[in-house]
């Protein structure tokens, strides 16, 4: 039987979107899985920055991360890297730096107007 952890409703206070994310993966997983285009995955590492975010509300678990990209400064403000953090409730963020360009793209509309 596959043993799951729980599950966290994650908001992207920019776009007013969320997804859901286990405890056991990080968020960027969980923000791949919205299927959005264009969202940088990178190193998953914590090394290259690409996925930085800043945590508004909630708890969370963090990985190691470079302090080239999020210093201690900034985290202490709430940056971190969104492949090196778990959730551990229910979340509410900002996405910043290179993934806000796309993550923030307005959806395209088709159709007749
Ligand atoms: S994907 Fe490289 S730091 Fe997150």
């Amino acid at each position: 039987m596959l043993m799951r952890g729980r599950r966290w409703l994650v908001e992207i206070e920019d776009t007013d979107e969320s997804f859901r994310c286990e405890e056991n993966e990080h968020l960027l997983q969980g923000m791949l899985r919205m299927g959005k285009k264009g969202i940088p995955s990178g190193c998953h590492g914590g090394g290259c920055g690409v996925c930085k975010i800043r945590i508004l509300d909630g708890e969370a678990e963090f990985g190691v991360m470079s302090a080239e990209h999020v210093n201690g400064e900034e985290r202490e403000r709430g940056y971190a890297l969104a492949c090196r953090t778990w959730p551990r409730s229910d979340l509410r963020i900002r996405v910043v730096g290179k993934m806000a360009r796309n993550v923030l793209r307005p959806k395209r509309k088709y159709g007749f107007v």
